[in-house]
C-alpha cells in the first residue's frame, strides 16, 4: 500500500459528503475519491446480502483506483457489512455506527433516542453497541425509512422537511429523550432542521468528526499519511 493513493469514501448517496468534508478539514493534504452509490440508494430498507454486494462492487471500484484506505461513510453498510469487508480486502476500513456511547455521557433524563435506517436498527452489531455501552440509560430506536429519500432529492429546507421530521422526532421527545442521535449520515445534512424542531433543550449527536479524527489516527498509525505537501485533490 501506498502513501500516494486517496482515502476512498462511500456511501449510498451523498450522506457520506458530510465525512467526507470533515476529513478534508482535517487533513487538507489528503486526495478523497469519493463514491456515491446512487443508482442503488437507498440501502436502509434492503437487504443484507443486497448491502453486501453493492459494498463489495463499490469497494472493488475504489481499489482499482489504488485507495489506500476506505472510509465506510454508511452506519447501514458499517453495521451490515464491514467485518466482511475487512475480512476480503487487505486495506484498512474505517466505519460509522450510531454515536450511542456520547449521547450516553450527554443525556440527563435518562433516555436516549436514535434517528437511522430501519436496517442499522435491526442489525446484531447495533444491538451489541447499545447494549455495550448504554449502562442504565434506556435507548429508544426510531427507523426513519423515508429521510433519505427526500435528502437525495435535495429538499433540505425546514419547509419541505420539518413535517417528517417531526413524526419521527415527536415520538421520541414524548418517550423522554434528551439527546438524539443521528444515526445515518444524510441525516447530518438535516442536523440544523432536526434541532429546530425538537428544540433548545435537546442535544443532538453526530459523528462526523470523530470519524475523520479515526481515519487521521489510522492512517498516521499505519504510516499512510500524504507526505506531500500541496493541497489535497477531489474526485466524486
Ligand atoms: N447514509 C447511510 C447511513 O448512514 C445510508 C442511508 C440509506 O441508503 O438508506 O446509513
Amino acid at each position: 500500500m501506498r502513501d500516494s493513493g486517496p482515502i476512498g469514501v462511500f456511501d449510498s448517496g451523498i450522506g457520506g459528503l458530510t465525512i467526507a468534508r470533515k476529513i478534508r478539514e482535517l487533513m487538507p493534504g489528503e486526495d478523497i475519491l469519493y463514491v456515491a452509490d446512487t443508482g442503488h440508494a437507498p440501502y436502509g430498507d434492503r437487504p443484507d446480502r443486497y448491502i453486501l454486494d453493492r459494498s463489495f462492487a463499490v469497494t472493488d471500484f475504489l481499489l482499482s483506483c489504488q485507495v489506500k484506505a476506505v472510509v465506510v461513510a454508511c452506519n447501514t453498510a458499517t453495521t451490515t457489512c464491514i467485518s466482511e469487508l475487512r475480512a476480503k480486502y487487505p486495506v484498512p476500513f474505517i466505519g460509522v455506527e450510531p454515536g450511542v456511547k456520547p449521547a450516553v455521557l450527554n443525556s440527563k433524563s435518562g433516555v436516549v433516542g436514535i434517528l437511522a435506517t430501519s436496517k442499522t436498527l435491526v442489525t446484531d452489531s447495533f444491538a451489541a453497541l447499545a447494549k455495550r455501552v448504554s449502562g442504565d440509560i434506556r435507548v429508544e430506536v426510531m427507523p426513519c425509512p423515508e429521510l433519505v429519500v427526500l435528502i437525495e432529492s435535495l429538499k433540505l429546507s425546514y419547509e419541505e422537511t420539518a413535517g417528517l421530521v417531526g413524526k419521527y422526532v415527536h415520538p421520541l421527545l414524548a418517550r423522554g429523550a434528551d439527546t438524539i442521535v443521528l444515526g445515518c449520515t444524510h441525516y447530518a445534512h438535516l442536523a440544523p432542521v432536526i434541532a429546530r424542531v425538537a428544540g433548545p433543550d435537546v442535544s443532538i449527536i453526530s459523528t462526523e468528526l470523530a470519524v475523520a479524527n479515526e481515519v487521521c489516527r489510522r492512517l498516521e498509525s499505519q504510516g499512510l499519511t500524504a507526505t506531500n505537501s500541496t493541497t489535497g485533490g477531489e474526485e466524486f
